[in-house]
């Protein structure tokens, strides 16, 4: 029995119903920066008994985590120990629908509704392992979506920012975000979200040290590196519909006080289709920001 299930027991019982119960979390220990999960490749058994144990998880989804970690971390898409432990302490399962559970952690995106998707878990670990948040860094992403990506991040720092522009997509989302950190996923009090158009950044959080566009777009968003502060690191799928190339754009400052931008391919020139970086018009969504 679950512990809230025991207690809603206990005051039926006791007849207890005139003092307010205190309401206790799904999840025994709330995640910390030090949380340190078994993580070594035979640790199977030990992860699955960890998750149960510090995080109330259930057992058949913390093993198809293991898996889908092992193969990310074999195809380097994991590279270090931080964004190791911040896929293994993400629920993944919790940003899927219902009807997808099954596929929650098959190598492949998945349907969220509103015509969009969740990006699948190894794109998810290259991006973020590309821009490699630390702790207090500030990280904004465009395209919340299920949330999944913000809710990784906030494994790795404490000030993520995220925008949706499908209102009741953005809506949603929060609801699921809130629901998780009444239920003790503490961490997820680390996410700022809202429903705007990506496109113009939010300039009240920023500057940002990192910036993660998860839609397709045919260039860079200027407010986007102007957001990003100097020496700051951005990942952003560019090119024509549907056929997206994943780049890590990384803007310094120079002694001359002249701005340079760098580029690179996270997938050495592979493509990736993304959903495409829309454009909000008054309240409705038209058309793309494509030139
Ligand atoms: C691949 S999907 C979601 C991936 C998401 N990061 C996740 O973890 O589920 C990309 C998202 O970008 C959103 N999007 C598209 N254009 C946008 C814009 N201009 N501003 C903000 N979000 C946008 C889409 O509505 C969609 O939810």
């Amino acid at each position: 029995m679950r512990r809230r299930d025991f207690l809603v027991g206990a005051a039926g019982l006791l007849g207890a119903a005139a003092t307010p119960l205190r309401a206790f979390a799904n999840v025994p220990t709330p995640f910390s920066f030090d949380m340190k999960p078994p993580m070594a490749p035979g640790d199977k058994a030990k992860f699955i008994a960890w998750g149960v144990k510090e995080r109330g998880e259930d057992p058949k989804f913390l093993g198809e985590r293991f898996d889908r970690y092992l193969a990310m971390v074999r195809n380097e898409d994991l590279v270090d120990d931080r964004n190791k432990i911040a896929f293994l302490c993400t629920p993944r399962e919790k940003f899927v629908l219902k009807q997808n559970l099954a596929r929650a952690y098959d190598h492949a995106f998945l349907d969220i509704g509103y015509g969009v998707t969740i990006s699948g878990p190894h794109i998810v670990g290259r991006m973020t392992s590309a821009i490699n948040p630390q702790k207090g860094e500030k990280v904004l992403e465009i395209g919340t979506g299920s949330g999944y990506q913000s809710a990784y991040l906030s494994h790795l720092t404490d000030k993520v920012s995220t925008i949706e522009i499908i209102k009741p997509l953005a809506a949603r989302t929060r609801g699921i975000y809130d629901d998780l950190i009444k239920d003790g996923y503490s961490e997820f009090k680390a996410i700022s979200s809202k429903n705007a158009d990506g496109y113009y950044g939010w300039q009240e959080n920023g500057p940002f040290d990192k910036i993660i566009v998860t839609c397709g777009i045919d260039h860079v968003p200027p407010p986007l590196l102007q957001q990003l502060k100097d020496g700051g690191i951005m990942v952003i799928p560019v090119g024509p519909p549907g056929a997206q190339r994943v780049l890590k754009v990384v803007k310094t400052k120079n002694a001359d006080g002249t701005i340079t931008v760098t580029r690179s391919d996270i997938y050495h020139g592979r493509i990736v289709p993304f959903v495409p970086f829309t454009k909000l018009e008054g309240d409705s969504i038209k058309g793309t920001h494509n030139n």
